[in-house]
Protein backbone atom coordinates (compact mmCIF):
# COMPACT_ATOMS: atom_id res chain seq x y z
CA UNK A 1 0.00 0.00 0.00
CA UNK A 2 1.61 3.20 -1.08
CA UNK A 3 -0.99 5.82 0.07
CA UNK A 4 -0.66 7.50 2.56
CA UNK A 5 -2.81 6.58 5.45
CA UNK A 6 -5.38 9.98 5.74
CA UNK A 7 -5.97 11.31 2.70
CA UNK A 8 -5.83 14.95 2.58
CA UNK A 9 -5.63 14.79 -0.95
CA UNK A 10 -7.00 12.19 -3.29
CA UNK A 11 -5.16 11.27 -6.27
CA UNK A 12 -6.66 10.28 -9.33
CA UNK A 13 -5.28 8.95 -12.56
CA UNK A 14 -6.89 9.27 -15.80
CA UNK A 15 -6.23 6.36 -18.42
CA UNK A 16 -6.61 8.02 -22.28
CA UNK A 17 -6.70 4.57 -23.98
CA UNK A 18 -7.52 5.89 -27.82
CA UNK A 19 -4.25 5.01 -29.82
CA UNK A 20 -5.70 8.24 -32.49
CA UNK A 21 -3.80 11.12 -32.21
CA UNK A 22 -6.28 12.95 -31.69
CA UNK A 23 -9.29 11.32 -29.25
CA UNK A 24 -12.63 12.30 -28.23
CA UNK A 25 -12.08 10.36 -25.27
CA UNK A 26 -8.88 11.44 -24.22
CA UNK A 27 -9.93 15.13 -24.80
CA UNK A 28 -13.14 14.60 -22.51
CA UNK A 29 -10.67 13.08 -19.69
CA UNK A 30 -8.51 15.94 -19.65
CA UNK A 31 -11.57 17.78 -19.17
CA UNK A 32 -12.69 15.82 -16.23
CA UNK A 33 -9.48 15.66 -14.80
CA UNK A 34 -8.93 19.84 -14.84
CA UNK A 35 -12.31 19.94 -13.08
CA UNK A 36 -10.98 17.11 -10.29
CA UNK A 37 -8.26 19.27 -9.24
CA UNK A 38 -11.07 21.51 -8.28
CA UNK A 39 -12.46 19.30 -6.31
CA UNK A 40 -9.27 18.63 -3.17
CA UNK A 41 -8.12 16.68 -5.36
CA UNK A 42 -4.58 15.68 -7.78
CA UNK A 43 -4.66 14.22 -10.99
CA UNK A 44 -2.19 13.02 -13.56
CA UNK A 45 -3.05 11.82 -17.56
CA UNK A 46 -1.80 8.54 -18.01
CA UNK A 47 -2.02 8.41 -22.13
CA UNK A 48 -1.48 5.04 -23.48
CA UNK A 49 -1.12 6.43 -26.97
CA UNK A 50 1.94 8.20 -25.69
CA UNK A 51 3.01 5.77 -23.23
CA UNK A 52 2.68 1.90 -24.81
CA UNK A 53 2.36 -0.40 -22.53
CA UNK A 54 3.50 -3.77 -24.42
CA UNK A 55 1.17 -6.88 -24.52
CA UNK A 56 1.29 -8.54 -20.93
CA UNK A 57 3.78 -11.27 -21.06
CA UNK A 58 5.48 -10.08 -24.18
CA UNK A 59 8.35 -8.32 -22.67
CA UNK A 60 10.11 -8.11 -19.34
CA UNK A 61 10.26 -4.36 -17.49
CA UNK A 62 10.29 -1.55 -20.08
CA UNK A 63 10.95 1.89 -18.79
CA UNK A 64 6.93 2.18 -19.73
CA UNK A 65 5.74 -0.33 -17.35
CA UNK A 66 8.16 1.14 -14.75
CA UNK A 67 7.03 4.73 -15.53
CA UNK A 68 2.93 2.91 -15.37
CA UNK A 69 3.38 1.47 -12.29
CA UNK A 70 4.86 3.85 -10.48
CA UNK A 71 1.51 5.98 -11.47
CA UNK A 72 -0.66 3.04 -10.64
CA UNK A 73 0.42 2.91 -7.20
CA UNK A 74 0.29 6.82 -6.41
CA UNK A 75 -3.29 7.03 -7.82
CA UNK A 76 -6.24 6.34 -4.99
CA UNK A 77 -9.31 6.74 -7.62
CA UNK A 78 -9.06 6.52 -11.52
CA UNK A 79 -11.19 8.01 -14.37
CA UNK A 80 -10.90 5.14 -17.20
CA UNK A 81 -11.95 6.65 -20.72
CA UNK A 82 -11.68 4.84 -23.95
CA UNK A 83 -13.62 4.63 -27.39
CA UNK A 84 -16.50 1.81 -27.74
CA UNK A 85 -15.02 -0.40 -30.25
CA UNK A 86 -17.74 -3.26 -31.00
CA UNK A 87 -19.65 -2.85 -27.77
CA UNK A 88 -16.02 -3.07 -25.80
CA UNK A 89 -13.17 -1.28 -24.71
CA UNK A 90 -10.24 -1.01 -26.22
CA UNK A 91 -7.68 -3.65 -26.26
CA UNK A 92 -4.89 -0.77 -24.88
CA UNK A 93 -7.35 -0.26 -21.55
CA UNK A 94 -8.22 -3.95 -21.77
CA UNK A 95 -4.40 -4.45 -21.27
CA UNK A 96 -3.83 -2.07 -19.02
CA UNK A 97 -5.96 -3.52 -16.66
CA UNK A 98 -4.60 -6.46 -17.08
CA UNK A 99 -1.42 -5.46 -16.21
CA UNK A 100 -2.19 -3.86 -13.07
CA UNK A 101 -5.65 -5.52 -11.37
CA UNK A 102 -3.67 -6.06 -7.99
CA UNK A 103 -3.94 -2.41 -7.05
CA UNK A 104 -7.03 -1.90 -7.54
CA UNK A 105 -8.72 -3.15 -4.43
CA UNK A 106 -10.08 -0.10 -2.61
CA UNK A 107 -9.82 2.25 -5.25
CA UNK A 108 -12.85 3.85 -6.69
CA UNK A 109 -13.09 3.77 -10.68
CA UNK A 110 -15.32 6.58 -13.32
CA UNK A 111 -15.65 5.94 -16.41
CA UNK A 112 -16.06 7.72 -20.24
CA UNK A 113 -16.79 6.21 -23.83
CA UNK A 114 -16.87 7.78 -26.90
CA UNK A 115 -19.58 6.29 -28.42
CA UNK A 116 -22.04 6.77 -31.45
CA UNK A 117 -24.50 4.65 -29.27
CA UNK A 118 -24.49 4.95 -25.63
CA UNK A 119 -21.37 3.05 -25.02
CA UNK A 120 -23.23 0.99 -22.66
CA UNK A 121 -22.42 -2.01 -22.70
CA UNK A 122 -18.45 -1.00 -22.87
CA UNK A 123 -19.29 1.19 -19.37
CA UNK A 124 -20.57 -2.73 -18.10
CA UNK A 125 -17.86 -4.66 -19.22
CA UNK A 126 -15.18 -1.83 -17.70
CA UNK A 127 -17.39 -2.49 -14.38
CA UNK A 128 -17.04 -6.30 -14.50
CA UNK A 129 -13.38 -6.02 -14.98
CA UNK A 130 -12.89 -3.66 -12.19
CA UNK A 131 -14.62 -5.46 -10.24
CA UNK A 132 -13.20 -8.92 -10.88
CA UNK A 133 -10.02 -6.50 -9.57
CA UNK A 134 -12.08 -5.36 -6.01
CA UNK A 135 -12.73 -1.69 -7.70
CA UNK A 136 -15.27 0.54 -6.71
CA UNK A 137 -17.13 1.76 -9.34
CA UNK A 138 -19.36 4.88 -9.58
CA UNK A 139 -22.57 4.25 -10.41
CA UNK A 140 -23.23 6.21 -13.80
CA UNK A 141 -20.52 7.17 -16.44
CA UNK A 142 -20.18 9.58 -19.21
CA UNK A 143 -20.86 8.97 -22.47
CA UNK A 144 -19.75 11.45 -25.37
CA UNK A 145 -21.52 11.36 -28.86
CA UNK A 146 -18.51 13.28 -30.73
CA UNK A 147 -19.99 14.49 -33.57
CA UNK A 148 -23.23 16.47 -31.13
CA UNK A 149 -20.91 17.35 -27.98
CA UNK A 150 -17.50 18.41 -29.36
CA UNK A 151 -16.80 21.24 -32.41
CA UNK A 152 -13.85 21.07 -35.38
CA UNK A 153 -11.17 22.32 -32.57
CA UNK A 154 -12.24 19.24 -29.87
CA UNK A 155 -14.09 21.48 -27.58
CA UNK A 156 -17.43 20.62 -25.99
CA UNK A 157 -20.35 22.72 -27.11
CA UNK A 158 -22.61 20.42 -25.18
CA UNK A 159 -23.91 21.79 -21.99
CA UNK A 160 -25.39 18.47 -20.95
CA UNK A 161 -22.14 16.96 -21.09
CA UNK A 162 -20.10 19.59 -19.76
CA UNK A 163 -22.39 18.96 -16.45
CA UNK A 164 -22.12 15.75 -16.58
CA UNK A 165 -18.48 15.96 -16.52
CA UNK A 166 -18.86 18.33 -13.47
CA UNK A 167 -20.61 16.42 -11.65
CA UNK A 168 -18.72 13.39 -12.01
CA UNK A 169 -15.78 14.93 -11.23
CA UNK A 170 -17.33 16.40 -7.79
CA UNK A 171 -18.52 12.92 -6.98
CA UNK A 172 -15.68 10.85 -7.87
CA UNK A 173 -13.40 12.85 -5.51
CA UNK A 174 -16.13 12.57 -2.78
CA UNK A 175 -16.94 9.21 -3.00
CA UNK A 176 -13.41 8.25 -3.80
CA UNK A 177 -11.71 9.66 -0.90
CA UNK A 178 -14.79 8.41 1.49
CA UNK A 179 -13.54 4.79 0.18
CA UNK A 180 -10.25 4.53 0.13
CA UNK A 181 -9.75 5.83 3.77
CA UNK A 182 -11.73 3.59 4.93
CA UNK A 183 -10.56 1.43 3.20
CA UNK A 184 -6.92 2.11 4.29
CA UNK A 185 -8.56 2.28 8.15
CA UNK A 186 -10.30 -1.22 7.79
CA UNK A 187 -6.59 -2.02 6.45
CA UNK A 188 -4.91 -1.47 9.79
CA UNK A 189 -8.08 -2.71 12.14
CA UNK A 190 -7.39 -5.75 14.66
CA UNK A 191 -7.65 -8.77 11.95
CA UNK A 192 -10.70 -10.25 13.94
CA UNK A 193 -12.82 -7.83 13.03
CA UNK A 194 -14.73 -9.18 9.54
CA UNK A 195 -13.99 -6.31 6.77
CA UNK A 196 -13.63 -6.47 2.81
CA UNK A 197 -9.94 -5.24 3.63
CA UNK A 198 -9.31 -7.59 6.22
CA UNK A 199 -9.57 -10.35 3.89
CA UNK A 200 -7.75 -8.70 1.10
CA UNK A 201 -5.01 -7.98 3.86
C1 LIG B 1 -12.59 -1.10 -34.54
C2 LIG B 1 -13.65 -0.09 -34.24
C3 LIG B 1 -14.86 -0.53 -33.73
C4 LIG B 1 -15.86 0.41 -33.42
N1 LIG B 1 -17.06 -0.03 -32.93
C5 LIG B 1 -18.02 0.86 -32.61
C6 LIG B 1 -19.26 0.42 -32.08
O1 LIG B 1 -19.51 -0.77 -31.92
N2 LIG B 1 -20.18 1.36 -31.76
C7 LIG B 1 -19.94 2.70 -31.93
O2 LIG B 1 -20.80 3.50 -31.61
N3 LIG B 1 -18.76 3.14 -32.44
C8 LIG B 1 -17.80 2.25 -32.79
N4 LIG B 1 -16.62 2.69 -33.30
C9 LIG B 1 -16.38 4.15 -33.43
C10 LIG B 1 -15.62 4.71 -32.25
O3 LIG B 1 -16.10 4.26 -31.02
C11 LIG B 1 -15.76 6.23 -32.27
O4 LIG B 1 -15.22 6.74 -33.47
C12 LIG B 1 -15.10 6.91 -31.08
O5 LIG B 1 -15.52 8.25 -31.03
C13 LIG B 1 -13.59 6.92 -31.15
O6 LIG B 1 -13.10 7.43 -29.93
P1 LIG B 1 -11.74 8.25 -29.88
O7 LIG B 1 -11.99 9.54 -30.59
O8 LIG B 1 -11.47 8.44 -28.42
O9 LIG B 1 -10.68 7.43 -30.54
C14 LIG B 1 -15.62 1.78 -33.62
C15 LIG B 1 -14.39 2.21 -34.15
C16 LIG B 1 -13.43 1.28 -34.46
C17 LIG B 1 -12.09 1.77 -34.99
Amino acid sequence: MTSTESKSILNVLGVGSSMRQISYSTAALRIILEKVGRNNAESKLLDLQKTRLPMLYSQDDTQEIVQVTGLVKWADAFVLATPDYHGSMSGSLKNFLDYFWSEFAGKTFGYIVASHEKGLTVMDQMRTGVRQCYGWSMPYGVSINPEDDFNDKREVISTKLSSRLDMLARDLAVYGKLIREQFLNDLRQNSLVNTFAGYYR
